[in-house]
């Protein structure tokens, strides 16, 4: 009995010697890490391959490449997780230093955001159940069309295809406005909305990870992604387009690109 309480010691001990070690290292880390500059990347971590969970960690094109631009810069990535539709105003207000979300450049976000060159390239698809009678978004589109649409709030898709609705006089209320992307497609599953007009690469993980769906050959729109920056913070911006540049002509972006998208 004795024996046995003794090595049940011992183990405690050297367990707790352990935990002890442990715990300083992670304390010099800390402090190692805490040295550098923190860059705050605004995203929405719901738009698979450019950025989601994978356990606690937020992964994806997005994600890495933001973090190669941080070690380039000496700086320590924080990466925020927030609803699509703020990440500008928080961008703009400086509570983070720049949003990177797979987000499009457009004319009316260039007014409120300053943006990096681009470093991708997204097309607005249609996801639709493998029997849906929709094959274009010419057939959403056609005059006596009724058909109920499912986008994220504030995205790109969810402005052309309300834009597009209003010119052809269709009742704005068959367009349904969610949070993330993920809500709209399981919206799609369930049958409350017939289509899902989303960005093709997220379009393509969520058909992979439901079953019944498909994405349409359409392409709606062609646009580029690129990292935004309030405006008076050109100073940021232009040194993430020098360590941006050179992410792109040494082949890590692309490294990071096919690692996500054309490996799979
Ligand atoms: N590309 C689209 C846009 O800029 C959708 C981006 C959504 N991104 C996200 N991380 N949820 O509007």
């Amino acid at each position: 009995m004795k024996k046995i309480i003794a090595i049940v010691l011992a183990v405690a001990m050297i367990a707790s010697v352990a935990v002890l070690a442990g715990c300083g290292n992670s304390n010099t880390d800390a402090n190692k890490a805490s040295d550098k500059p923190k860059l705050t990347m605004a995203t929405n971590a719901y738009f698979p391959p450019y950025e989601y969970y994978e356990g606690d960690n937020i992964i994806g094109i997005d994600a890495e490449v933001a973090k190669a631009i941080a070690d380039k810069l000496g700086m320590e990535l924080e990466i925020v997780d927030i609803e699509f539709d703020s990440i500008i105003t928080g961008v703009q207000t400086g509570k983070y230093d720049m949003g990177m979300a797979g987000m499009t450049v457009t004319d009316e976000r260039k007014e409120s955001v300053d943006f990096s060159d681009s470093y991708a390239t997204g097309i607005q698809s249609v996801i639709v159940k493998n029997d849906s009678p929709i094959t274009s978004v010419d057939d959403i589109l056609a005059k006596d069309a009724t058909y109920k649409v499912g986008v994220q709030l504030s995205t790109t898709g969810d402005i052309y295809i309300g834009d597009d609705y209003e010119k052809e006089g269709k009742d704005a209320s068959l367009i349904t406005r969610f949070q993330t992307g993920n809500d709209a497609v399981t919206a799609l599953v369930s049958g409350k909305v017939d289509a899902v007009i989303i960005d093709n690469e997220p379009a393509k993980s969520y058909v992979a990870a439901n079953e019944g769906l498909k994405v349409l050959d359409t392409e709606y729109v062609v646009e580029d992604y690129a990292i935004c920056f309030a405006k008076n913070n050109t100073e940021l911006k232009d040194k993430v387009n020098a360590a941006l540049k050179e992410l792109i002509a040494d082949g890590s972006v692309k490294k990071i690109v096919d690692k996500y998208i054309t490996a799979k």
